[in-house]
């Protein structure tokens, strides 16, 4: 019996903000499997600010989305069908090629989720790589120390959600999140662990954070770049730390965004300012999920996710993400 796959292609590279039209839903026969292969059928899949910049024309460190073919990114799933003594029919397995219902692919670029840990979708999420980012950015690249202050922009989304939770876990004093929107500052404190919360919409940055720490802030994980950084360095102490995670702020910018005025206020302040990228701390994995699936089982790390249904909305989903439509992890369910 042929398998008839549904994926989703590039069909334009975007300009400036992505539109409906930049992404297409195309049909296509699922080959037979070859020795050493899956057969996926795919249950959940994630949409990721990184992905906008893998849909425009320039080098980068994930190769760019070739148009008119479908593009991929983490997703997890139920193996149907296998050709590896690896990995059985029925394991649920996370891997890369997500934005399609079928997915064919080497036994040994899966890896078997433990459900009995976390549902399948935390592997997306909090045991996925967002988490992880969040693990990293405060244990290594801007290191929480006793009794500092912490600010996490993007603090209502995946990666901010549990960045909160775990500064004060790692003994931050006072953590404080930035987001967009009464509800989503109002769940920050209510949900997600921070002290206090600003609503970057309702007025400037630098201002509110002034009032919010007063004393400066000591580590910053930096989510969106633009005026949150410039208001973060402004605010740092002496000895400051502030971890470079993304700059969403200027995904859908098409002119080159001049970085923050304020830079070189870094340097009399003794102070650190230090990229991160997931990609070269993927072997912290077993470290991290051997801590967070523990404090997800017991409740003591709260996760939410916004659930978006089925492939054919999934470029809707992504789109709504970047617009911060999304609490949590922002996931479409196939
Ligand atoms: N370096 C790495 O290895 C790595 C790994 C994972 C993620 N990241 C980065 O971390 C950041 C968060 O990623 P995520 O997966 O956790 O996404 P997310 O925070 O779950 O979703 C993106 C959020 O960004 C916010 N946003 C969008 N435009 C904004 C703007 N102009 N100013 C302020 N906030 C804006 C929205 O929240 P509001 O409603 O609050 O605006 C939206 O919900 C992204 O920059 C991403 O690229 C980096």
């Amino acid at each position: 019996m042929t398998l008839v796959n549904r994926e989703i292609r590039l069909a334009a590279r975007p300009v400036g903000e992505p539109v409906p039209t930049d992404f297409e839903l195309v049909s296509a026969e699922v080959p037979a499997l070859a020795e050493g292969q899956i057969l996926v059928r795919n249950t959940w899949m994630s949409v990721d600010p990184y992905m906008r910049g893998r849909m425009d024309d320039v080098e980068s460190y994930m190769p760019q989305f070739e148009l008119g073919a479908p593009m991929d990114g983490a997703a997890v799933g139920e193996v149907v069908a296998s050709r590896s003594g690896a990995v059985p029919v029925g394991a649920t397995v996370v891997h890369f090629l997500g934005w399609r219902e079928y997915a064919i692919l080497d036994a040994a670029a899966a890896t078997v989720a433990d459900t009995s840990l976390a549902p399948a979708q935390a592997y997306l999420g909090a045991l996925g790589t967002t988490g992880l980012t969040a693990y990293v950015a405060l244990t290594e690249t801007a290191p929480v120390r006793e009794g500092d202050v912490v600010f996490v922009s993007a603090a209502a989304g995946a990666v901010g959600s549990v960045a909160g939770q775990l500064a004060r876990r790692l003994g931050a004093s006072r953590v404080i999140g930035s987001a967009g929107g009464p509800e989503k500052t109002a769940k920050l404190v209510s949900s997600f662990g921070y002290d206090t919360a600003i609503d970057y919409r309702a007025g400037s940055v630098a201002a509110q954070l002034a009032e919010a720490a007063p004393d400066g802030v000591d580590v910053y994980v930096d989510n969106v770049g633009g005026d949150h950084l410039e208001a973060a360095i402004g605010a740092l102490r002496t000895g400051g730390r502030i971890a470079m995670v993304g700059a969403i702020s200027a995904y859908n910018a098409t002119e080159a965004v001049p970085g923050p005025s304020n830079l070189f206020r870094l340097a009399a302040k003794n102070a650190t300012l230090r990229g991160i990228l997931i990609n070269f701390y993927l072997d912290r994995f077993p470290e991290w999920i051997g801590k967070a699936a523990g404090w997800l089982a017991d409740g003591s790390l709260h996760t939410e996710q916004t659930v978006v249904e089925g492939l054919a909305e999934a470029p809707a989903a992504f789109l709504a993400m970047m617009r911060g439509a999304n609490t949590g992890k922002m996931l479409v369910k196939l």
